[in-house]
């Protein structure tokens, strides 16, 4: 069983939040590339996915496999994952503790796959690495810490409810290739992320 394999099974007898181990159906960890250059981080499971134990697999995910599809890439080629790893009832916003709570999952998912690029996927997401910031100004903009790629798109749930976001998301994917082989390139910055200070 490869490592990742065996943290998902530490992740589904995680309790360290009652009500989220008592109402969960499943955890959902995270799925594809145990290699991947790419990881893509979401918020937190909804109704299909707790069912499922899989990430982005209702709708939101649909959009998201047409995003990877603009830049030639599938499920297979990425990994992707959630903030959470159990669905809040009722879809309800995730609590400051249980973010902290979940961190470690996220933590050591990170440590084992290695990625170039950490793609935060709506602003509970980018607020794990860039707290306090504002996802309509740094969406888009790749910046680079500790020689690794972050770059902040919003969640694909957002152009469902809003349209005029669709556009602003597709291209914003549009522009990933170029920042993968362009790597070198990106401005690497001084301040690390500051992972939940906010907490
Ligand atoms: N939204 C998320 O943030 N994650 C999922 O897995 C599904 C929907």
């Amino acid at each position: 069983m490869s490592a990742l394999a065996e943290l998902y099974k530490t992740i589904s007898a995680c309790e360290a939040c009652d009500e989220l181990a008592r109402t969960r159906t499943r955890t959902v960890p995270g799925a594809g590339a145990e290699n991947a250059q790419i990881v893509f981080i979401g918020e937190a499971p909804g109704f299909h996915e707790d069912q499922q134990g899989l990430p982005f697999v209702g709708q939101a995910g649909q959009f998201l496999d047409h995003l990877l599809a603009t830049i030639g890439l599938g499920r297979g080629d990425v990994y992707i994952c959630n903030v959470i790893k159990c669905r809040p009832p009722g879809n309800r916003d995730p609590l400051p503790t249980e973010i902290k709570n979940c961190q470690q999952w996220l933590d050591k998912q990170l440590d084992l796959i290695l990625p170039k690029m950490i793609v935060t996927l709506g602003r509970y997401s980018l607020s794990q690495f860039f707290p306090g910031e504002s996802i309509s100004k740094i969406h888009g903009k790749a910046r680079k810490i500790d020689n690794r790629i972050y770059y902040p798109m919003y969640h694909p749930a957002a152009a469902l409810h809003q349209q005029s976001l669709r556009q602003t998301i597709e291209a914003d994917m549009l522009k990933i290739p170029s920042i993968l082989a362009s790597n070198e390139e990106v401005q690497e910055e001084e301040s690390k992320p500051q992972q939940l200070s906010m907490f």
